[in-house]
């Protein structure tokens, strides 16, 4: 039997290259290894602890689907959905938050960080928390296990939501005998912090990202951003040290990062070394992005193949949900 590979991307803005290189590529390239049944889907219901616009959320949420799909996901071959079309993640979610103690839910990074900046900012701890963000990491844990997931590729962030999910499902199998596969999380160690344009990790809440699917001169203006240090073109520069060299890695072929990371102990200007990345960015991701504006001008074709795959997603969700049900006395 294939292994299960499953991840979401919440729709809570637009993808940049740290959602890609850290999660999406790594799971593209999970998906076309025929030992894994991938499950891929838009975590909107996730993406609601954040966004309280309806146009907003639309728009997000199309823009997730459109971009796994112009990164080249098949949704033949994959189990491709939005979360808020499989109602019975929904019901396992309040069976496992029965199963989730509060403790583990209060030491949950997401929650603890805006309780840590609420207390810096001298405001009320809880200021600002939904109970959707609070219980965040149970619906996660729902996602993932009713898919019976054995591999979750994700981004660093991630890694303590996957581990809170494994716990909840131990939990369960004590209680009711073997049912959840324990899951584990897949990182690639060497993109799991994707810096963004002033060094700290690339991401939303910093505002120093770029976005994948950028159109061309603006993605070149972003990559001219890029912090670098003062040295000369001439001086020897070390790559692995590089946000430059970091996203280059990612677009190259072989041959091009060998003859890169020659030209950086030898000795290369920034701005040439920045005209070197947008070349090879450009060329990877000028196919995937005239899909993705094309998807994102057929709203009714996203909306056919997201409807499909949740027809597929639920073909296995009912029986597993009957199942657990069964287990538990309700039904
Ligand atoms: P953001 O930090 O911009 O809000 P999300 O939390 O929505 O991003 O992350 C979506 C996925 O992308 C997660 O799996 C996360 O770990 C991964 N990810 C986000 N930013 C980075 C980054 N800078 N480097 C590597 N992976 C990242
Ligand atoms: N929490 C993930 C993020 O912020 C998104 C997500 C929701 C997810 N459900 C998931 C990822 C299940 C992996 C598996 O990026």
């Amino acid at each position: 039997m294939k292994k299960q590979v499953l991840t979401g991307i919440k729709p809570t803005g637009k993808v940049h290259l740290g959602n890609y290189i850290g999660a999406i590529k790594p799971a593209l390239e999970l998906a076309k290894n025929d030992e894994f049944e991938p499950s891929y889907f838009v975590a909107d219901y996730h993406g609601l602890t954040k966004i309280h616009d309806r146009d907003e959320m639309k728009q997000l949420s199309r823009g997730i689907a459109a971009t796994w799909l112009a990164l080249g996901l098949d949704p033949e071959k994959a189990i491709f959905y939005r979360q808020s079309d499989v109602p019975e993640i929904f019901e396992l979610s309040w069976i496992l938050a029965c199963f989730a103690p509060k403790g583990l839910m209060n030491r949950a990074h997401a929650y603890k960080s805006v309780v840590e900046d609420n207390g810096v900012a001298g405001r009320e701890s809880d200021h600002s928390v939904n109970m959707g963000l609070f219980t965040y990491p149970i619906l996660m844990a729902a996602d993932i296990l009713l898919f019976k997931s054995e591999v979750v590729p994700v981004g660093k962030d991630q890694i303590q939501h996957v581990e809170i999910a494994r716990d909840i499902a131990e939990s369960f199998n004590h209680t009711y005998g073997e049912t959840f596969v324990l899951p584990t999380y897949f990182i690639r160690e060497e993109t799991s912090v994707i810096p963004g344009l002033d060094g700290r990790k690339m991401s939303k809440s910093y505002q120093n990202t770029i976005p994948l699917f950028e159109e061309s001169k603006k993605l070149q203006k972003l990559i001219n951003k890029i912090k670098t240090d003062s040295s000369s073109p001439h001086e020897p520069k070390d790559p692995d040290q590089s946000i430059i060299f970091s996203l280059y890695k990612e677009f190259a072929s072989t041959a091009q990062i060998k003859e890169m990371r020659e030209k950086f102990s030898t000795g290369i200007g920034w701005g040439e070394a920045k005209k070197e990345l947008f070349k090879v960015m450009e060329l990877a991701l000028e196919e995937p992005r005239k899909r993705y504006i094309e998807l994102m001008e057929s709203p009714d074709e996203l909306e056919e193949i997201l409807l499909r795959g949740a027809d597929k997603a639920r073909s296995k969700t009912r029986p597993f949900l009957l199942e657990i049900k069964k287990k538990i006395g309700i039904m």
